[in-house]
C-alpha cells in the first residue's frame, strides 16, 4: 500500500480557533482538514456552525472534511455540502433516512460520509456501502479531543474492510479519536485508510513532521 492510498486529516478542534488561517498554514501537507461541528445536543460540547465553516471553506487551501456531531442531520447536513465542503459526514444515530441524506449530499457535489459511535453496530450498512464515500468508525465517544483510543473498535473496522472488499465497494474507512503514532498502526492494520488526528498534529511542535510520521506509520501497517 502506497502513501497515496491513505489520508491524514488533522482536526482543527485542537487548533487555535481565532487564528485559523495561521493554523491551517501549519498543516499544508494534510490531505483534508477535519472540521468538527458540535451542537451541544447530539454531543455534550459546542463548537461552531455553518457561518464559521463557510469562512473556513473560503480561506482554507486544504479541502474540508466536515464531521457533523449534530442532531437532525437530515435537516442540517445539506447546507454544509452547499457551502462547498469536499466531504460531509453525519452520524448514523442522528439521521432519519441515512441513504436519502447521502444521496442528497452527493447530488450537491460533496462526498457523503456516515459515522458510527462506539456502541453502534455497522452490519446494517453492509447492503448500502455503495451509497457512501466514507464510513467513520469513532475510536472515542464523540464530543472531545484528547481522549484515549478505543482499541475495541478494531473488529468493527475489519468487518467493514472485509465486507467492502467482498463487494468491491470503493468506500474509504475513517477513524477519529485518540489517533497518534502509538495507535495509528493498529487502525491501519484493521483496515482504516483515512485518519483524523487532532492533538497529535496540532499539539506537536512541528505539525507537518507529525503528519509525515503518522503517514509513514500508517503506510507501514496497511495491507
Ligand atoms: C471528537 C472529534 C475528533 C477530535 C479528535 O469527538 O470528532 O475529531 O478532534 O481529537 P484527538 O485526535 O485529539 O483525539
Ligand atoms: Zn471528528
Amino acid at each position: 500500500m502506497t502513501g497515496a492510498d491513505l489520508r491524514i486529516n488533522p482536526s482543527i478542534l485542537a487548533a487555535d480557533f481565532v487564528n485559523m488561517q495561521a493554523e491551517l498554514a501549519r498543516i499544508a501537507t494534510a490531505d483534508f482538514v477535519h472540521v468538527d461541528v458540535m451542537d451541544n445536543h447530539f454531543v455534550p460540547n459546542l463548537t461552531f456552525g455553518p457561518q464559521m465553516v463557510e469562512r473556513i471553506q473560503a480561506t482554507s487551501p486544504i479541502p474540508l472534511d466536515v464531521h457533523l456531531m449534530i442532531s437532525d442531520a437530515d435537516r442540517w447536513a445539506p447546507g454544509y455540502a452547499e457551502l462547498g465542503a469536499a466531504s460531509v459526514t453525519f452520524h448514523l444515530e442522528a439521521a432519519a433516512d441515512p441513504v436519502a441524506l447521502a444521496r442528497r449530499l452527493r447530488a450537491i457535489g460533496s462526498r457523503a460520509g456516515v459515522a458510527v459511535k462506539p456502541a453502534t453496530p455497522v452490519e446494517g450498512l453492509f447492503d448500502v456501502l455503495d451509497e457512501f464515500d466514507q464510513i467513520l468508525v469513532m475510536t472515542v465517544e464523540p464530543g472531545f479531543g484528547g481522549q484515549s483510543f478505543l482499541a475495541d473498535q478494531m473488529p468493527k473496522l475489519a468487518l467493514l474492510r472485509d465486507e467492502a472488499r467482498r463487494r468491491g465497494a470503493q468506500v474509504w474507512l475513517q477513524v477519529d479519536g485518540g489517533i497518534g503514532e502509538a495507535t495509528i498502526g493498529q487502525a491501519a492494520e484493521a483496515g482504516a485508510d483515512t485518519f483524523v488526528a487532532g492533538s497529535a498534529v496540532f499539539g506537536a511542535a512541528d505539525p507537518e513532521q507529525a503528519i509525515a510520521r503518522l503517514r509513514a506509520e500508517a503506510g507501514a501497517h496497511r495491507h
